[in-house]
């Protein structure tokens, strides 16, 4: 039998006031996934020797092997697979290591079954890979993974989303300290209910996020993604350098810092290459000046997503 393999990208995700509803797909690390059809009627898990990080081999919790029998189902095939996975990032990141999974190995059965679906179709499929690991439905990782490019999304219905062109002269620093957050439990910390008012103020920065995106202005971009009431200050307190990191960023010449997704991962808005890399240096030193090991790059905006090998 012949294999199929596809590639998706990690993403960054919320960017401040966007929980939920905002992510970026990024130009670094990515998780690769290859399918072979089987004749038996069981999915196999692996993970390749190179993988940054082994999961669970479990098909029903693996979030690669949930997307793709969520796929296959959708097609009507009630054969096997057998799944080899190759992760880029380990999980727990904040930066869309579940979904890089889900997405790949939704994209690698489309592809091993004729590619019956437009990507955009797939976006169900990859929410139930993602669903499998964080326990509950947000997009804001899977559709930038999948379509690349910066997503303005509907929380409770992801297939409903913006795609915004990427503003000229952004760049990011990325840190991810080595500290594991799990984004269910994140989850769990936060309030069920705000008032109205924290709800206007919310809704107003993420606007003012969206107009700042879409006009290209980067420092607006830079102040908003710090302009998070409601979630970033609980869960800035799983992160041990997260003061530093972001105060370093910011002395370095970073137009803003934040949280990625449910951390530990942060980034931070940047003018210019070169800039990155110096902020992306400063964050590691203020991380690794609070005895935190970290790997800190610079990095773009991926604009093509998900792709096959
Ligand atoms: N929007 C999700 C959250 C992203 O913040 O829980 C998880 O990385």
């Amino acid at each position: 039998m012949s294999t199929f393999t596809a590639f998706a990208p990690a993403s960054l995700s919320n960017l401040g006031p966007g929980f939920d509803s905002v992510g970026v797909a990024l130009s670094r690390w990515e998780d690769q996934v290859t399918i072979k059809l089987t004749r038996k009627p069981v999915y196999e898990v692996h993970y390749d020797a190179k993988s940054a990080w082994v999961g669970t081999n479990d098909p029903l919790k693996n979030t690669a092997s949930v997307s793709a029998k969520h796929v296959a189902q959708a097609f009507g095939y009630n054969q096997g697979a057998s799944i080899l996975i190759c992760k880029g990032l380990g999980a727990g990141s904040g930066l869309g290591s579940s979904a890089a999974s889900a997405v790949a190995g939704a994209m690698a059965m489309n592809s091993a079954l004729g590619n019956p679906f437009t990507k955009q179709e797939l976006i169900p499929s990859c929410l139930a890979g993602e669903a499998a690991a964080s326990g509950a439905i947000h997009g804001d990782n899977v559709v930038p993974s999948l379509m690349g490019g910066i997503i303005f999304l509907d929380p409770d219905r992801p297939s409903d989303f913006i795609r915004l062109n990427t503003p000229r002269d952004m760049h990011f620093a990325v840190i991810l300290p080595e500290l594991e957050v799990f984004t269910q439990q994140a989850r769990e910390l936060l309030p069920d209910q705000i008032t109205l008012r924290e709800g206007a103020v919310w809704a107003s920065r993420l606007a003012r996020l969206g107009l700042a995106f879409a006009k290209g202005e980067i420092e607006q971009i830079g102040k908003l993604i710090m302009q998070d009431s409601i979630v970033e200050p609980i869960r800035a307190g799983l992160i041990g350098p997260y003061t530093d990191i972001k105060l370093a960023a910011l002395q370095a010449g970073a137009l803003g810092c934040a949280l990625s997704g449910s951390g530990p991962a942060m980034f931070a808005v940047c003018p210019s290459k070169s800039s990155a890399t110096k902020v992306a240096k400063a964050m590691k030193k203020a991380c690794s000046g609070q005895g935190v090991g970290s790997i800190a790059q610079s990095g773009s905006v991926n604009r093509d997503g998900a792709y096959l090998g």
